[in-house]
């Protein structure tokens, strides 16, 4: 792991050193280019290049030359020039023991021999014979410096030419929201904003995060999730309070982290009453705490071809890593990861490395994962650090059921009833989920968009209401055994008071 500048001395020492084999692990082909470029000339030595498309050349300039055969000229340099040092920018199929990587193999045989140096870069995984030639360095995307550096540039590029009203804390916000971008994608992604805007304002800094997500659709058990403007829970005071007080720390700047010995808060687990506002309560998150969310559904991680799983499942946390600050959201926890107790080695293995990152991962990542079946949940899951808080969502108590019906019937049916119609609802809706009063005011807006804004009277909203069957009376078991465990284990969400 490093940056730009710790990458760069890594190299500079292993050149030195003559060690016959570097891989430098980067998808960034031309940053590392540029790396090698100012490597080359502050060691003054010759740095010889081969890509596909550039053919051989020396890094700091003159002429590129056609090879047929680049590993069989990579061989020639070496035992032309000893103390050489060549490097290859497009190499495949090294990953295992094949013709290609054994050709490679002899190279280094030969590097070793002739004091030279073979500088790989690639993404990928490297045949474990090789590797045992050498050093690995892997070049991290830019960091934080290195983004504002970039943003800098590109502000005086353009500065003359359109209006950019950015200032040096709006460069710093842009640079923290394009975190897990590589270079060249965050030149596209400026230039786009733009482009569409005809200059950069303030209000163009949020249209960063959502091209983000754009750019990162492809993981396929990954969404990003779009949060309506307007979102709006009734209720859950406490979960509402904690949000507040941990978004100060989720924001806080890595020194005053360190400084404390502080982590940022990691996540909750909301379990509760089915269509008690759950997943709502996952969009409230990101939206007021002004970051992406995304979903994540762990179940189609699983893949019955041995090695596969694992493999997407770190590509799925690789993926997230880079998108942070984000707000991961995994709906019905307990349906994915009691996949990993069906006594199968690749799920318990996957639940592994799902917790291990939960636990270990530096990112900026907030977790919100729900359940609505906790006796499913497998131990492991509520050990300490692994969630800040849990959280418990009941059905809605009187106040709240108050403030959730004028909510929707404002919403929907665009109008304020008489406070005795709100009271009889408040009484006849107890027992009744957010979902079932959402439910029921929908209905009678239904009903109104038919046959107009008149038909909709106090009388038939209360029938509406009386027609429901809350879960409360349709399955008591079921709501008695989760109240039991919210009760026990986690926190309410709601304030307590007279249901
Ligand atoms: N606190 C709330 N305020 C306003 N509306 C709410 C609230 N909670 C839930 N709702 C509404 O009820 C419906 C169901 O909510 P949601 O999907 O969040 O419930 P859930 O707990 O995730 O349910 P399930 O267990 O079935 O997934 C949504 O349309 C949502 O808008
Ligand atoms: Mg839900």
């Amino acid at each position: 792991m490093g940056n730009y500048n710790s990458t760069k001395k890594e190299i500079k020492n292993y050149i030195c050193a003559r060690t016959p084999l570097i891989v430098i692990d980067s998808s960034e082909r031309e940053r590392v280019e540029r790396m090698l470029k100012e490597i080359s000339s502050e060691l003054n030595i010759e740095l010889l290049y081969y890509t596909d498309e550039k053919k051989a050349c020396h890094l700091n300039g003159g002429s590129s030359r056609d090879v047929d055969d680049p590993l069989a000229f990579i061989s020639q340099t070496f035992r032309k020039n000893r103390n050489s040092t060549f490097a290859f920018g497009d190499i495949k199929r090294i990953s295992e023991d094949n013709i290609y990587s054994r050709e490679v193999l002899n190279i280094l045989y030969l590097a070793k021999e002739t004091n030279s140096t073979l500088i790989l870069i690639t993404a990928d995984n490297v045949w474990s014979r090789l590797a045992s030639f050498g050093m690995l360095t892997t070049l991290d995307y830019p960091d934080v410096d290195e983004r504002i550096h970039q943003i800098n540039q590109f502000v005086s590029r353009y500065r003359s030419r359109f209006k950019i009203s950015w200032d040096e804390t709006d460069i710093r916000m842009a640079a923290t929201l394009m975190r897990g971008f590589t270079e060249i994608q965050t030149e596209n992604i400026l230039s786009t904003t733009l482009i569409t805007n005809n200059g950069l304002g303030k209000e163009n800094l949020a249209e960063l995060t959502a091209q983000k997500s754009k750019l990162y659709g492809a993981v396929s058990c990954i969404q990003a999730v779009n949060v309506p403007k307007g979102l709006c829970a009734s209720g859950l005071e406490n979960l509402k309070g904690w949000l507040l007080d941990k978004r100060r720390i989720f924001f806080a700047s890595d020194s005053e982290l360190e400084s404390r010995d502080l982590t940022t808060p990691k996540g909750i687990l909301l379990a509760g009453i089915p269509g008690c506002g759950k997943s709502l309560s996952a969009k409230m998150v990101a939206k007021e705490w002004n970051l992406p969310l995304f979903r994540f559904d762990i179940g189609s991680v699983y893949d019955k071809w041995v090695g596969e799983s694992e493999k997407k499942m770190k590509e799925a946390l690789q993926f997230i890593d880079n998108v942070a600050p984000c707000v991961l959201w995994v709906d019905e926890i307990e349906k994915a990861l009691s996949t990993s107790d069906s006594g199968n080695d690749t799920g318990k293995r996957v639940l592994g490395q799902f917790l291990f990152w939960l636990q270990e991962s530096k990112s900026r990542v907030f977790l919100v994962a729900t359940a609505n079946d906790i006796s499913k949940l497998p131990f492991e899951l509520f050990r300490k650090g692994r969630f800040s808080e849990m959280f418990f969502i009941d059905l809605p108590n009187k106040r709240e059921r108050e403030d959730t019906i004028k909510y929707y019937v404002n919403k929907s049916l665009h109008k304020t009833l008489p406070d005795e119609v709100i009271n009889s609802l408040v009484e006849i809706s107890e027992g009744y989920s957010y979902s079932d009063i959402e439910y029921s005011v929908k209905e009678c807006a239904q009903h109104a968009l038919t046959e107009g804004d008149e038909a909709i009277n106090s009388q038939l909203i209360l029938e509406k209401f009386k027609r429901i069957v809350p879960i409360a009376k349709a399955n008591p078991e079921m709501v008695d055994r989760i109240r039991a465990w919210g009760t026990e284990h986690a926190v309410a969400a709601s304030k307590q008071e007279e249901k």
